[in-house]
């Protein structure tokens, strides 16, 4: 028997998105006590889900599909027109091997030398100052190492500007007005430069590695054999560089955990690759990044007895999902012992979203993203000494995405 799925009153609830932030879903959930609810958002019908099964169905392109999906001021912000994030079925499965590739041990490997060394080049300058914000120096970081390691050169005196932008474009995700204008702004600029490096490349005047994203991407050939016109590959290069600088909140959420539980310090400094492994994969599952995901259904169909109608927005709740009490022990608790033998589910937790890298559009920079966290907080703890004064560190569940409000300051930095 077809059931209703529980309904929000309202006209839109895209304000009220807006001013619950992370916490959006959760409180809808218990408003409705249902892990399947009904609600307008952008001002069309949602439905929200929430939970392990939820995320199975949402991973699965018999019923789901993307195109279409993001708004524009989304696309024109912080994911780009035409990228991977849009496409499904072949032409998805062929481009994001395409992101898979790059993604050899060896490859990885490389990019943790070089951010490692951009870290430690960052030491002497920060001796001398008496304020060093680490949000600031984790995205100028991030983001020599991410042009760096996909050979797209950046010259010292563009390092700031270029770093603030790919900052932007992240940090457009949940504004409106000014921050939404200043992501756009920023994607533009940057586009501009990086489609200005792919035809430089493909007209041999430029000639980085053949292993590089710079030089696969804009060789790369879709699945009916064509070249990327010049702006979707400057999209999809993008799609490396920007997310790789996103990985610089995740250090600040790493050096927050540090500092909020000194204890954990002395297993830190030992270096041992699981329990930096186990801390890690907690400040993904704690801190908020991504709030949630959309797909579009791509059919009617029915799901335990609810009916979902071909074309309908439906949005998944991931900041929920990893913090759901039927899937962890102590949600709301900081507990890096958590992931030891931790056997969960694809789809329980879900910072980068959920499911097969291969099959579904789940994040092609995780391994990536859990090594340079690593690395990071290797030098944080074992390199350096430092201390942490007096600041505002409680960062906003409405914001999204969010950063401590001081973006963590440290001062009497010193080698270890
Ligand atoms: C997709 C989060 C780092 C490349 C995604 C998705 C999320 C996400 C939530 C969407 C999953 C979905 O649509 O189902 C993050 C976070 C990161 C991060 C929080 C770190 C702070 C990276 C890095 C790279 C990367 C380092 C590349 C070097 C991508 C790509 C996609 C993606 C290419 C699109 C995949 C597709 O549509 O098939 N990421 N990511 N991400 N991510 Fe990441």
């Amino acid at each position: 028997a077809t059931k209703q799925i529980p309904k929000e009153k309202g006209l839109d609830q895209t304000l009220t998105l807006l001013n619950e932030g992370y916490r959006y879903i959760s409180n809808r959930r218990r408003h409705q006590q249902s892990d399947i609810i009904q609600t307008r958002l952008l001002a069309q019908k949602t439905i929200l889900i929430s939970g392990e099964e939820a995320a199975q169905l949402f991973y699965d392109e018999r019923y789901f599909k993307r195109k279409g999906m993001a708004p524009r001021r989304i696309k024109k912000s912080l994911f780009g027109e035409h990228g991977v994030q849009g496409l499904d079925d072949e032409a998805h499965k062929h481009r994001k091997l395409m992101f898979l590739s790059l993604m050899t041990p060896e490859r990885l490997e490389e990019i943790k030398k070089i951010t490692m060394k951009h870290w430690k080049k960052k030491v002497h300058e920060w001796k001398g100052r008496n304020r060093v914000v680490l949000f600031d120096e984790a995205e100028d970081v991030m983001c020599r190492s991410a042009c760096a390691w996909a050979g797209i050169p950046l010259r010292e005196k563009e390092v700031e500007q270029r770093a603030r932008e790919f900052g932007e474009m992240i940090d457009a995700f949940g504004g409106v007005g000014e921050r939404n204008r200043r992501g756009k702004r920023a994607r533009d600029s940057s586009e501009k430069w990086i489609q200005t490096i792919v035809k430089q490349i493909r007209a041999k005047k430029l000639n980085p590695p053949e292993n590089t994203a710079a030089y696969i991407m804009s060789f790369h050939r879709d699945h009916k054999g064509k070249r990327l016109d010049t702006h979707t590959a400057a999209v999809e290069i993008i799609n490396v560089l920007r997310p790789i600088v996103a990985i610089g909140r995740y250090v600040v959420f790493g050096a927050l955990a540090v500092h909020d539980h000194p204890e954990t310090l002395p297993e830190l400094r030992v270096g041992d690759d699981m329990y930096t492994t186990m801390f890690v994969q907690e400040i993904r599952r704690y801190y908020p990044f991504t709030p949630l995901l959309g797909a579009l259904a791509r059919k009617d169909f029915h799901w335990k007895g609810y009916p979902f109608k071909k074309g309908t927005l439906v949005m998944l709740d991931v900041h929920g999902i990893n913090h759901r009490s039927d899937l962890w022990e102590a949600p709301d608790a900081f507990k890096p012992e958590r992931f030891k033998d931790w056997k969960g589910s694809p789809f329980a937790f879900v910072p980068q979203g959920g499911g097969d890298h291969y099959m579904g559009h789940r994040c092609a920079g995780e391994w990536i993203t859990v090594m340079l966290m690593q690395t990071s907080l290797e030098f944080l703890t074992n390199h350096i000494t430092y201390t942490v004064p007096d600041q505002d560190l409680s960062y906003s569940m409405v914001r999204m995405p969010t950063i401590p409000k001081s973006r963590f300051v440290i001062r009497d930095v010193d080698t270890k």
